[in-house]
């Protein structure tokens, strides 16, 4: 085990955490964001349980009272963030939190997962399911808040209708939908070029898109049905729903484990089964050898290989013949020894930039994914890879946001990008450093 650096991981987390949740980084990201919190608790549970609990029931006290939970909860005044409470005004829909402000947006549904995880970590199980047992239901609820209200074709394959839910903020994928919208040039101030240099970055024009899409889900006060009926963002992504199939997996342990619940048992089988059909049927792609997205507005699939692509790996969505064919692509395209796993982007596409934000660089999320669902088909060591890969780039560059995927340019130490500090880079090498 590498102590230092194990050491270095837990001064992260415990610096940013703000009694009683974690923000992503200072300046660049100062308020608790979903998916973040879900991965954050997984290096707390390794050691400082309560915070990991905490930090969980914290995100979950902010769940709307129809089972949604937002993206980002605005605990502080801060304005070092754009865009803030007053641009999302979360109050806006009838069913929000009282409480606490928040986005109208929501990110990946990792909790089911994390909080199996916390359970398998936890040294006392008694307690850890006992705990389990005061937050499971609003994980539940919130999954049927997705399954009643974002599967308009009742496939089994819930929408997102802004690119800040998908997690992949300004992928390549997305220039497709950009392309069929003409948003008006907004006049507002950027606050992330001021932490973050311009070119790691997503462009002016594409933060015109960004808050177009949420203006439209405003003038209907956050209804699910007119966004679905309106947004020009409407898509099926292949992460965001394993994300959805592995914790209705993780549910299923978790309901079995503490007894009873035969009847959410039931129904998270039935969504189980009809999502992973569905999602085998439609988000495969023969040709290209992994999982796309689907344009759900344009009603075409965005045919491009990312880091999200191969994320059903970690949900034990595709068949072992699958699998295999995944891999081979992903070491192909994306595995050459001049790269580090896993590029968030095809690194053989012209959209790619090895720098941008979510338009090629490596992500720890993204890596830990893999890590596991590489084991999971049995690819030990191609999963000991991203392992060894991801301890290399933090270990060279310190806990960033993202890192350049090109080996050749982390020489001095200046290959880490986006935020340093970085909660989710240090919790998720607490977990990898564990396994
Ligand atoms: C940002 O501001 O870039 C965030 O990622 C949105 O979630």
């Amino acid at each position: 085990m590498k102590e230092e650096l194990y050491k270095k991981a837990v001064t992260v987390l415990e610096n940013n955490w703000k009694d009683s949740f974690s923000i992503p980084c200072a300046n660049l990201y100062p308020f608790q964001w979903k998916w973040d919190s879900g991965f954050i608790a997984i290096g707390f549970a390794h050691f400082d349980m309560p915070k990991a609990q905490k930090e969980i029931e914290t995100l979950l006290d902010a769940q709307w009272e129809n089972g949604f939970i937002p993206h980002i909860i605005f605990h502080t005044d801060n304005d070092s963030y754009f865009p803030g409470p007053n641009f999302h005004r979360s109050d806006l829909h009838p069913l929000s939190s009282k409480k606490y402000k928040s986005t109208g947006m929501t990110q990946p549904p990792v909790i089911g997962f994390v909080l199996e995880d916390m359970y398998k970590i936890s040294k006392e199980k008694n307690e850890s399911l006992k705990y389990i047992e005061t937050v499971i239901d609003k994980v539940f609820f919130n999954h049927q808040y997705f399954y009643s209200k974002r599967d308009p074709q009742n496939e089994g394959l819930v929408y997102i209708y802004h690119n800040w839910e998908s997690g992949t903020d300004n992928s390549p994928i997305w220039d497709d939908i950009w392309a069929t919208m003409n948003p008006p040039e907004y006049t507002f101030e950027r606050r992330d070029t001021t932490h973050v240099d311009a070119s790691e970055r997503p462009s002016k024009r594409e933060y015109d898109h960004y808050l177009h899409i949420i203006e439209i889900a405003k003038e209907h006060n956050y209804s699910d049905e007119k966004i679905a009926e309106l947004s020009p963002f409407l898509v099926q992504d292949p992460l965001f729903n394993a994300m959805l199939i592995k914790s209705n997996e993780s549910l299923i342990n978790l309901y079995t484990l503490i007894g009873g619940n035969a009847d959410k048992i039931e129904q998270l089988e039935k969504w189980q089964q009809k999502s992973k059909t569905s999602f085998n049927a439609k988000l495969y792609d023969e040709e290209i050898g992994a999982y796309i997205h689907y344009d759900l507005r344009n009603e075409k699939p965005l045919r491009f290989l990312s880091s999200s692509s191969f994320a059903p790996l970690f949900a034990n969505i595709p068949s072992q013949e699958k699998a295999a064919k995944m891999v081979e692509v992903m070491m192909d395209k994306f595995g050459g020894k001049d790269q580090y796993l896993c590029a968030s982007f095809d690194p053989t596409s012209d959209r790619f930039n090895p720098k941008k934000y979510w338009r090629g660089p490596v992500w720890i999320n993204l890596n830990w994914l893999l890590f596991y669902g590489l084991k999971n088909y049995g690819f030990n060591d191609i999963s000991n890879r991203v392992k060894k890969d991801s301890i290399e780039m933090i270990e060279k560059n310190g806990f960033f946001e993202y890192f350049d995927s090109r080996k050749e340019i982390h020489t001095d130490g200046k290959a880490g990008y986006g935020g340093n500090h970085f909660s989710w880079s240090a919790a998720l090498l607490i977990d990898m450093l564990n396994n």
